[in-house]
């Protein structure tokens, strides 16, 4: 990413981030999907990382889960934790 702004760098979703927003909505604290915006990037990165190994029970995120490597969670995690 040379030659871009650190500023704009920070407001564009890296791959596949968009896609989890389709489910977990900035705002929607009624629905079964739990919102990520703002939540703390190593909880996302840890939680991705149990859901891919199984240690953790899912209905649809162990599949998500395995779609992506530990660099793309961890670069999905740190944008969505700055999202407000
Ligand atoms: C098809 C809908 C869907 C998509 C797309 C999706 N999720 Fe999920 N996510 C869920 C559901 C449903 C759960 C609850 C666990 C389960 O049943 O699998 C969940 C749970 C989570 C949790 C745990 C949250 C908590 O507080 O318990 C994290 C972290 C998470 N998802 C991250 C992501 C990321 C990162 C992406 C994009 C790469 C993503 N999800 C895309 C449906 C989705």
């Amino acid at each position: 990413m040379s030659g871009v702004v650190p500023a704009v760098a920070q407001s564009m979703a890296p791959p596949g981030a968009t896609a989890c927003s389709g489910c977990h909505g900035p705002a929607a604290p009624s629905a079964a999907v739990p919102p990520l915006h703002g939540r703390p990037s190593g909880d996302i990165v840890a939680a991705m990382q149990d859901f891919r190994t199984g240690q953790r029970p899912a209905t649809v995120m162990d599949r998500i889960a395995r779609g992506f490597t530990d660099e793309e969670a961890r670069a999905i995690a740190s944008w969505l934790s700055q999202q407000r």
